[in-house]
C-alpha cells in the first residue's frame, strides 16, 4: 500500500461517515492513485447501486470487517470447487444474552446478480443504521447475523467473465465433458426426486449425491452445527418476485405453514408500501414450480422454523438482467420486507412465551451497558 493511500485508507477509518468529511476531496486524491497502483478502492467510495466483481466483493468484505471491527467478523467457511475461499460475515454486538441466529445467503445461483447486491445492501444497513436505529439496535441484542454474499463463487466468476447466464456451480462431470451443478438441487431434501435432473448438461443438475459439491457441503456442515439457535433461514434469488416458503419438494405443508404465510404475506406488504412492487406469497409447489434438494426445504427440515427465498426483481422484463438503475429501489423494498420477517421472527420468539420476561430485564441492563461500549 502506498503511503498517501495508506493515509486515506486510515482516515476513512477514523473519521465516521457523514462528519463531514471531505468525500470528493478523497475521491480525488484516490483517483489519482489508481492509475499508477492496482485499484484498491475504498470503502467509502464502495457503490452499493452498482455490480461487483467478485475480486471487489472480498475486498468489500475483508475492508468492512476491518473498519468496523467491534461488530463484524469475517469468518472462513470453506473452499469451492476451484479452490477459492468462501467467507460469511458474523455482524454481532456483544451482550450476555444467549443470542439467536439469523442466516442468509445470496448467489446460490450465479447468474442472478442483483441477490449479492442485496447481501451487501443489509450488511451496509445494519452497519450504517444499528447506533441509531432502535429496531435495528434492538435485534442486535438478542440476534446475530450471519451473511454469506455469495455462496457459487465459481459461478459467479464465471458468469462475470464467460457466461453471463450461468447458474451452476463449475464442478467437472462425465470426464470433464460438461460442467456445474445446481446448488439449489444439491441439499439433502429428498434429493433429485422431483424438478431436478442427473444429467449434468441440464441446468438443474442435482449433483452426484447429495451434498456432493463442496460448496454445499460448507454450507450444510455449518448451519448443521448451529441449527439449535438458528431462528430463521433466508436465502436470495432472482427473479419473478415472490417470497417462497416450504416446500418445493412435497405438496405436503410444513407443521407452521399457516404462520409462515403470514409472516411472508406481511413481508410483501412492507415491500409494496415501499415502492409499489407486487410479490406474491406461497409454497414453492404452489406458486412457481416443484423443485427437490433446495437449501430452503432443507433448512426446514433440520428444524429451522422460519425458512423462506426469496426471488427479487423483476417480473420478467429483464429477468436475469436486471439494470443497475434498479439496485438501489429492489434493495430498498427488500430491507423493508426483510426487517419484516425479522420483526415476526423477533416478537414470536422473545414475547410468545412466558420463558420471555425473564430475558426483558436483562435486555435492559446490557442495553445500558452497550451503550457505555460504544459511546
Ligand atoms: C477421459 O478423457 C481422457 C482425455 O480426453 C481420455 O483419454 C480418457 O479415455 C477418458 N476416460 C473415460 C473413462 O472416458
Ligand atoms: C441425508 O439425510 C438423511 C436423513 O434424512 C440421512 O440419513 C443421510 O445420511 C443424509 N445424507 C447426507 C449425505 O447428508
Ligand atoms: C443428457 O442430455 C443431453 C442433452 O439433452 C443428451 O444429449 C444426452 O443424451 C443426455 N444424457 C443422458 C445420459 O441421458
Ligand atoms: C406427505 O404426507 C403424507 C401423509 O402424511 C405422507 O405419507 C407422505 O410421506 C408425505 N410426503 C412427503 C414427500 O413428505
Ligand atoms: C408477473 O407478471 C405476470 C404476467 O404478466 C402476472 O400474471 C403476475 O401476476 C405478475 N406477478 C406479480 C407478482 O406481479
Ligand atoms: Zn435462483
Amino acid at each position: 500500500m502506498k503511503p498517501l493511500l495508506g493515509t486515506i485508507y486510515l482516515l476513512g477509518m477514523l473519521v465516521p461517515w457523514g462528519l463531514g468529511y471531505d468525500r470528493s476531496r478523497a475521491q480525488h486524491s484516490q483517483e489519482a492513485v489508481d492509475k499508477t497502483v492496482t485499484p484498491s478502492r475504498s470503502l467509502e467510495t464502495y457503490s452499493y447501486d452498482r455490480y461487483h466483481p467478485m475480486e471487489e466483493i472480498y475486498q468489500w468484505m475483508s475492508q468492512i470487517s476491518k473498519q468496523y471491527t467491534e461488530v463484524v467478523t469475517q469468518n472462513f467457511l470453506g473452499m469451492t470447487y476451484e479452490a477459492r475461499p468462501m467467507y460469511y460475515l458474523k455482524i454481532s454486538l456483544p451482550s450476555n444474552n444467549p443470542k439467536k441466529i439469523i442466516w442468509m445467503d445470496c448467489g446460490i445461483h450465479s447468474r442472478e446478480w442483483i441477490a449479492p447486491a442485496f447481501c451487501q445492501w443489509f450488511v451496509k444497513e445494519v452497519l450504517q443504521n444499528y447506533k441509531d436505529n432502535s429496531k435495528i439496535r434492538r435485534f442486535l441484542m438478542n440476534l446475530d447475523f450471519y451473511v454469506l454474499p455469495v455462496l457459487n463463487i465459481d459461478g459467479y466468476i464465471y458468469s462475470w467473465t464467460t457466461d453471463r447466464l450461468w447458474r451452476k456451480s463449475r464442478s467437472s462431470h462425465n470426464n470433464g465433458t460438461c460442467f456445474g451443478t445446481d446448488l439449489n438441487r444439491n441439499f439433502n431434501a429428498s434429493w433429485c426426486s422431483i424438478g431436478a435432473s442427473k444429467n449434468c448438461t441440464d441446468l438443474t443438475f442435482c449433483g452426484t449425491g447429495p451434498v456432493s459439491e463442496p460448496e454445499t457441503k460448507a454450507v450444510s456442515s455449518f448451519i448443521e452445527s448451529k441449527k439449535e439457535d438458528i431462528v430463521c433461514y433466508l436465502t436470495m434469488h432472482s427473479y419473478g418476485q415472490l417470497i417462497l416458503l416450504p416446500y418445493g419438494y412435497t405438496k405436503n405443508k410444513t407443521s407452521n405453514y399457516e404462520e409462515l404465510i403470514q409472516v411472508g404475506q406481511k413481508a410483501a406488504n412492507a415491500l409494496k408500501a415501499k415502492h409499489g412492487t407486487n410479490y406474491k406469497v406461497g409454497s414453492s409447489t404452489d406458486i412457481l414450480y416443484a423443485s427437490s434438494g433446495s437449501s430452503r426445504d432443507w433448512a426446514r427440515d433440520i428444524g429451522i422454523p422460519f425458512s423462506y427465498t426469496f426471488e427479487l426483481r423483476d417480473n420478467g422484463t429483464h429477468g436475469f438482467l436486471l439494470p443497475e438503475a434498479q439496485i438501489q429501489a429492489t434493495c430498498e423494498e427488500t430491507m423493508a420486507a426483510v426487517l419484516s420477517v425479522l420483526d415476526d421472527v423477533y416478537e414470536k420468539h422473545w414475547y410468545s412465551n412466558s420463558a420471555v420476561k425473564m430475558t426483558s430485564s436483562t435486555m435492559v441492563l446490557s442495553l445500558l451497558m452497550c451503550f457505555m461500549c460504544f459511546l
